[in-house]
């Protein structure tokens, strides 16, 4: 047993407490091997161990990134000699000569190759049936509060819909929250705008209408991954959110009308908005996935799709897919109907969580809804910010 010793550094400002200690360390064809304590075992790559060395020859220890270039390393290093200090951290040996380092256990534990990829984050899917509601959480208590802040943020990542109710109708409010989640992204409408009737609308959102379930801005190359609706005011009857689950949708016709999914994910249409002073256009498949084929995007929208140019059998093709999709985002199994409630922000993925609403009856009253955009990596970066919060919180 070694001199205890600090533990090391990590290269990032992450919290990675130590929930599992290494028992024993070897090589195996030149890689750190490590034995944990609760059986498992983990791999290591040299290169990996290397570009991340928290050494502070090899880390700028003020940035946490690397200065090493791929190239700064020999092609045939290899580690020797590990072992387990008494703190826990994994100390090695460099076949090229370098001083030897250690590495924090936590963060071993946590970047190891245990035989499996790692789970990635799956959506919970949902119908208007199973979750009538947004998931909901006390407004006031989420912006002084880091647990129900992350709560509400989980749920908007999970669910791709979150509201904060009990809200005070306050000027530069929903800016606040935004900015506090990330960078507004701005768009043609402004860097916020406001749901209102408009004389010479540029978007069917301002008028009194209702909507069909859609996406917004399905007319750039990323179309902005979220949006932000807070309702400061509203006496009219009517203007219901109509909101579907996207990939509940497509996840539904992978199963159940799978020449139609397959048409969805192949065909590109191009989508451009109407407007007299700008031109935004952009084309993409109605389901996007990744490599893996898990669904991760939506473009609907009806009324700023273009005229698709291809041949009879392609639109054909194309249009029967497309009313297969529109027949289910219509119907009130899948929507989850409520009312915008004077203090609500509401929350969603703008990719996925498609919204619509009643038409509603201007004569009646007010309605005074602000909306602004950002993007969902400024959600998955605040989920993590907050659970380094919280992990220090519960530290012992
Ligand atoms: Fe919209």
């Amino acid at each position: 047993m070694k001199t205890a010793e600090p533990y090391p550094i990590t290269p990032d400002f992450d919290v990675w407490p130590v929930e599992h200690l290494p028992e024993t360390v070897s090589v195996e064809d030149g890689a750190l091997c490590v034995n944990w304590s609760d059986g498992r075992k983990s791999l290591y790559h040299p290169f990996l161990l290397a570009e991340n060395d928290p050494s502070p020859e090899t880390l700028h220890v003020l940035s946490r990134e690397t200065t090493l270039s791929p190239l700064s390393l020999p092609d045939d290093l290899t580690v020797f000699a590990p072992a387990v200090l008494s703190t826990g951290a994994v100390q090695v040996h460099w076949s090229d000569g370098r001083p030897p380092t250690s590495f924090h256990a936590g963060w071993l534990r946590s970047h190891g190759w245990f035989g499996e990829d790692g789970k990635k984050q799956a959506p919970v899917l949902w119908t208007g049936q199973d979750q009538p509601e947004p998931p909901t959480i006390n407004g006031p208590d989420a912006l002084k509060n880091i647990q129900a802040w992350h709560d509400w943020l989980v749920s908007l990542r999970d669910y791709g819909v979150a509201r904060l109710e009990g809200l005070p109708d306050a000027d530069g409010l929903l800016k606040s929250v935004v900015e506090r989640i990330g960078a507004i992204r701005e768009s043609n409408f402004g860097r916020m705008y406001t749901l209102e009737i408009k004389d010479a609308p540029d978007s069917n959102a301002f008028t009194s209408d209702a909507l069909l379930q859609h996406i917004d801005m399905p007319t750039r190359e990323c179309p902005h991954g979220l949006q932000f609706l807070f309702c400061r005011a509203n006496s009219t009857s009517g203007g219901e959110g109509i909101y579907v689950d996207g990939y509940k949708i497509a996840e539904d016709l992978r199963v159940e009308e799978p020449e139609h999914f397959r048409a969805l994910c192949d065909i590109d249409w191009t989508y451009n908005n109407r407007s007299r002073t700008t031109s935004y256009k952009a084309s993409g498949p109605v389901i996007e996935r990744d490599r893996d084929g898990i669904v991760t995007g939506i473009r609907y929208n009806t009324w700023l799709r273009a005229p698709l140019v291809a041949s009879l059998d392609q639109q054909d093709r194309a249009y029967r897919s497309y009313r297969a999709f529109a027949a289910r985002a219509q119907q009130a199994r899948y929507q989850m109907t409520f009312a915008y409630r004077p203090g609500d922000l509401l929350a969603f993925d703008n990719r996925r969580a498609l919204h619509g609403r009643n038409g509603y009856d201007a004569a009646g009253g007010s309605r005074f809804i602000e909306g602004i955009y950002a993007d969902r990596d400024d959600l998955y970066s605040a989920v993590r910010a907050a659970e380094r919060i919280l992990k220090q919180e519960i530290k012992p």
